[in-house]
């Protein structure tokens, strides 16, 4: 299978093309892409996040509920969404307890009236979509004093970014190389990634959208040297 990205014009008909394929081996793509650093920066995120017994959740772009699947969510009961039917699929063959539902639906246009959810959260989604369409939509449907919290690759900063740089920008696409004879949706994938990384200015754009939609406590943290970077953030 070949695949030309120049092809694709749409962001979001990006992530459906790169999940759409490689949704069978994501769970285990994700370990070995994030040097099995995802689980720290879930973990992170949801210290960002007040848990309580009975909270509604929203999680934007869930894939296939990694994060429902692997962490105790205190009695917080879940909706996910996601553009892409066969992550959705997946989800839906785990029965995890504590997924109340599970919907095809697009970042930019969640398909729920204002103030539905108690917490809404978001993994590796922004770089897809328009940074501003997206945070006005996790904050409509958020609850006042509801609570967001949102990660995604980012380009690293700092002592070690030559090094972290070289991961994202060169291994990736070494061992997507490595993959193709394999597996032409991880190749596809770890090809298509770095240059995403490199173009997206979701970072710069996202801590001022919350700004403007009105957002308080708004917080920020590089993780892993800024590999990804972590915003949350309080609605008034
Ligand atoms: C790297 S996966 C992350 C899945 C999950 N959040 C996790 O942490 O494992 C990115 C997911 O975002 C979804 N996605 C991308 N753009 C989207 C959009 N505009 N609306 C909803 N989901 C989107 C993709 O289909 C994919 O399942």
């Amino acid at each position: 299978m070949r695949i030309d990205v120049s092809e694709v014009i749409a962001k979001s008909g990006l992530a459906r093309k790169i999940f759409g394929g490689l949704s069978p081996s994501y769970d285990s793509v994700l370990d070995r892409m994030t040097l099995y650093q995802d689980g720290t920066w879930k973990r992170r995120m949801l210290e960002k996040l007040p848990l309580e017994e009975g909270a509604t959740m929203l999680d934007v772009g869930c894939g296939t509920c990694v994060l429902e699947e692997r962490f105790p969510l205190k009695g917080s009961q879940v909706i996910g969404i996601d553009i892409t039917s066969e992550m959705i699929r997946l989800a839906q063959r785990k029965r995890l307890s504590q997924v109340s539902s599970l919907g095809l639906a697009d970042a930019e246009h969640l398909p729920f009236v204002e103030a539905s959810f108690d917490l809404v959260l978001s993994c590796y989604v922004p770089k897809y979509c328009d940074t501003r369409h997206f945070v006005k939509e996790l904050v409509r449907v958020l609850k006042p004093g509801g609570h967001l919290a949102v990660y995604d690759f980012t380009r690293p900063q700092g002592p070690f970014s030559p090094l972290l740089n070289y991961f994202e920008m060169g291994f990736m696409p070494a061992l997507g190389k490595l993959a193709a004879p394999l597996d032409a949706s991880v190749s596809f994938t770890f090809g298509a990634l770095p240059g995403l990384i490199k173009t997206t200015t979701w970072c710069e754009e996202f801590g001022n959208a919350l700004d403007e939609d009105g957002l308080s406590e708004v917080g920020r943290e590089a993780l892993t040297g800024g590999v990804v970077t972590l915003f949350w953030a309080t609605k008034r």
